[in-house]
């Protein structure tokens, strides 16, 4: 029988998670499956533990129990410890990772950016993981913008580098914007300042399949944009890699999902 995996949250329906992970499969010729796990909000650890009675090896965790994730885990990477969040597990051992930050990196790095002075947009799930591989990256500064400023503040504390705050009164020369809010899921986007989306700037959404109105309005102020499918694929990657030991290639798979 395959080796078993999945991504577990609420929702996964629309996840491109189970396509890339059997892309990676058939270019590595790993005998692996990759399915979908829908937990009720008020059942994660259940749902996990059901899946790994059942021979589950690993899964990958996404909205909203990324934290939740963290708190089961016996063992945590450092990089999962900083986050204070884990998106992949080895049922085996309970160890627990978070690919997110090098995932985001790593697309970065494939889009020949340089980090410089970042600007994070947002203080949630998906800031906190990727501030840390941010600065590690090479990043000069990460300035943490959020509605709520004291999520801000907060997060940034636990970073020597970080600064947190709210969005009135932001400014600087940023080399690279990045929208880690939820905004563009509802259409929405973070109240930047006018003049901070400017030529030379890279917009980067973690948000992939739709165009947000962040990268609408980066485009107008021409900056260069990118949306996150390279993240999600970069991630997905490095889990894969922690999973079976090999690592995938991911220009051919991005190169697919792009249609191109
Ligand atoms: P995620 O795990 O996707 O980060 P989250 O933890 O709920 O989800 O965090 C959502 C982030 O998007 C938060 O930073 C939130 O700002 P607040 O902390 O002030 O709530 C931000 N966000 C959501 N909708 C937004 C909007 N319309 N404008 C600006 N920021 C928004």
């Amino acid at each position: 029988m395959s080796d078993r995996y999945a991504l577990v949250g609420n929702p996964v329906a629309h996840s491109k998670s189970p396509w890339i992970h059997s892309e990676f499969a058939r270019a590595t010729s790993q005998d692996l499956e990759y399915g979908l796990l829908e937990s009720p909000l008020d059942g994660f650890a259940a749902t996990v533990q059901r899946f790994r009675a059942a021979g589950g090896k690993g899964l990958n965790v996404t909205l909203p129990f990324k934290q939740e994730a963290f708190g089961l885990c016996r063992s945590l990477s450092e990089r999962a410890r900083r986050a204070q969040a884990v998106n992949t597990l080895v049922l085996e051992t309970g160890f627990g990772d978070n690919t997110d930050g090098i995932g985001l990196v790593r697309d970065l790095q494939n889009l020949n950016q340089p980090f410089g002075q970042v600007l994070l947009l947002g203080a949630g799930g998906a800031a906190q993981g990727v501030v840390g591989p941010l600065l590690d990256a090479g990043a000069s500064r990460v300035v943490i913008a959020n509605r709520t400023a004291s999520k801000a503040k907060e997060l940034a504390e636990r970073f020597p580098g970080a600064a947190g705050q709210g969005y009135e009164g932001l400014a600087g020369e940023f080399d690279l914007v990045i929208n880690a809010t939820s905004a563009g899921l509802i259409d929405e986007t973070p109240p930047l300042p006018p003049g901070l989306l400017r030529a030379g700037v890279l917009a980067y959404d973690m948000v992939y399949g739709r165009e947000t109105p962040f990268l609408a309005a980066a485009k107008r102020a021409g900056a260069r944009t990118s949306d996150g499918l390279g993240m999600l694929v970069e991630q997905a990657a490095e889990s894969f890699f922690i999973w079976r030991g090999v690592r995938p290639q991911t220009r051919p798979v991005l190169a697919k999902l792009r249609g191109s």
